[in-house]
């Protein structure tokens, strides 16, 4: 069953790429770049992998990001992403960067995007794999940041496919970014947004109804809403899931008890994403298996998971 589950097709639809910013990378690019690090060594940073929420989670995530810095250095980390996904039966992805967190110390929006277009090439070419690239503003800096984020980009707007909305979610609800999706949506980017991941059903409501987006990043709180459950199912919004994410940030401690099956049998249009795999200890395949290993998922389960990560790309596939 691992390896078929490993082996079926599938898409990635919610990545952050600094969150595959393995430990060995980290350190490497540490060491090439001249970065002081607060760790000893890479048992250390691992030992730290420890989170008791999303911001405790968040606040690694960053720091461990500085170490990128040139061209290469993105080019490196997607390729690595890259390389393991495709081995994990990944054929598309769709992933997301924040440039915030690159522009906001000095490194220029055209060498970030240089490097990580140049690994999305070679995937398609080297290893099959198509894609698209998200560019996600930062909800914990206002609005203004993100217009002016959307700004700078527009013009290497054919590098994009949509925009999405991530970082610490309470108290920065959706409706905080309503123009900056719209002058987007102008410009002919569809929007994605992290929403009830931490954050109250009425965040999806509003990721909705204000950014009119096109799937919800996480989602998994929309249980705790049975008319919101019914109209997610109704319009059949994609809710982009990550198991082993939702674990290890404690929103749901044990993933025994995980709703994502219940949410595929409630008609829900749900699919399985590894978020951030390098922090959260597994790629999109291995959050198969352990659906498989912890919740009993089924073969025939497994294939509609996959089935839905396919159909839910906004990006043209092959
Ligand atoms: N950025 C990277 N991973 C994230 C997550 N799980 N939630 C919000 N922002 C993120
Ligand atoms: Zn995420």
């Amino acid at each position: 069953m691992r390896d078929w589950l490993i082996a079926l097709p599938k898409a990635e639809l919610h990545i952050h790429l600094e969150g595959a910013l393995e430990p060995e990378l980290l350190f490497s690019l540490a060491q090439r770049n001249r970065v002081a690090l607060p760790w000893a060594d890479i048992d250390a940073l691992r030992a730290a992998y420890q989170y008791r929420d999303l911001q405790a989670f968040l606040d690694l995530y960053y720091q461990g990001a500085q170490v990128l810095q040139t061209a290469q250095d993105f080019y490196d980390l997607t390729w690595a992403y890259l390389k393991q996904s495709a081995a994990q039966g990944m054929v598309h992805t769709e992933p997301f960067f924040d440039p915030q967190t690159h522009t906001e110390r000095g490194i220029a929006l055209p060498v970030v995007l240089e490097g990580i277009q140049a690994a999305l090439a070679d995937g398609r070419r080297e290893l099959g794999v198509s894609s698209g690239l998200i560019l996600s503003f930062l909800r914990h800096l206002p609005e203004a940041a993100a217009m002016q984020t959307l700004e700078a980009a527009l013009p290497y707007r054919d590098a994009f496919i949509a925009v999405g909305l991530d970082s610490s979610e309470a108290g920065f609800p959706p409706r905080l970014f309503e123009r900056v999706f719209a002058r987007a949506r102008a410009e002919g980017l569809p929007g994605v947004a992290h929403a009830g991941e931490e954050g109250p059903p009425e965040y999806i409501w509003e990721a909705l109804e204000c950014l009119q987006v096109r799937r919800i990043d996480h989602g998994v709180r929309a249980c705790e809403d049975e008319r919101l459950v019914q109209h997610l199912v109704d319009i059949q919004m994609p809710l982009t899931v990550c198991p082993l994410s939702n674990q290890r940030l404690q929103v749901f401690p044990r993933l025994a008890e995980h709703p994502i099956l219940k949410m595929l049998e409630r008609g829900l249009n749900v699919s399985v994403n590894s978020d951030d795999p390098a922090y959260f200890g597994g790629y999109v395949g291995d959050n198969f298996v352990a659906l498989h290993e912890h919740l009993g998922m089924t073969r025939g389960q497994a294939g509609r998971l996959a089935e839905n990560s396919l159909a839910a790309a906004l990006a043209p596939r092959g």
